[in-house]
């Protein structure tokens, strides 16, 4: 996004009485993670110091000073998870995606993370990707989980 694109995307949050995060989440939607370079202008146009912008971005897991994925994998490692074989579904996943956990495909398409409880633990093992559950997860079952994100239905 350059400097005009966010002043208006914060121009329309100030129109609704909107939020920093919520400024910080359109932000990030747009640009699938908060760049110095945008975190700047906003607080010069809302006259925050950066620190402050620097204390929100970082306090909430949902934001990332690192450019993300096109996709979010999670692999829960909540506790019924681990018991239920998550370490092996995080492994296979790592291996079919070429990253380690915390690392975003060389092609953007996917983030992987390890996840907390996703709230639905008598699915274990779970992984989620952008949000959706699969559930009783097995690691020969993370291919065909993976190839509806890559350029299939949901790509
Ligand atoms: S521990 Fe994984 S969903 Fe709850």
């Amino acid at each position: 996004m350059d400097v005009a694109e966010i002043r208006d995307l914060i121009a329309r949050h100030q129109e609704q009485n909107g939020r920093v995060t919520a400024i910080l989440e359109d932000l990030q939607r747009q640009c699938r993670y908060l760049p110095e370079q945008a975190l700047r202008v906003v607080a010069g146009e809302l006259g925050l110091p950066l620190t402050q912008l620097y204390g929100v971005a970082t306090f909430f897991a949902a934001f990332s000073l690192e450019p993300q994925g096109r996709h979010r994998v999670s692999v829960c490692q909540g506790t019924a998870c681990h018991v239920k074989g998550s370490v092996r579904i995080g492994e296979s996943l790592e291996q079919e995606l070429q990253v380690a956990a915390g690392q975003t495909t060389g092609d953007g398409q996917f983030t992987l993370q390890s996840g907390r409880c996703l709230g639905c633990c008598s699915l274990a093992p779970v992984v989620s990707i952008d949000g959706h559950a699969y559930g009783r997860m097995k690691p020969d079952l993370v291919e065909a989980v993976l190839s509806e994100w890559r350029g299939g239905d949901r790509g």
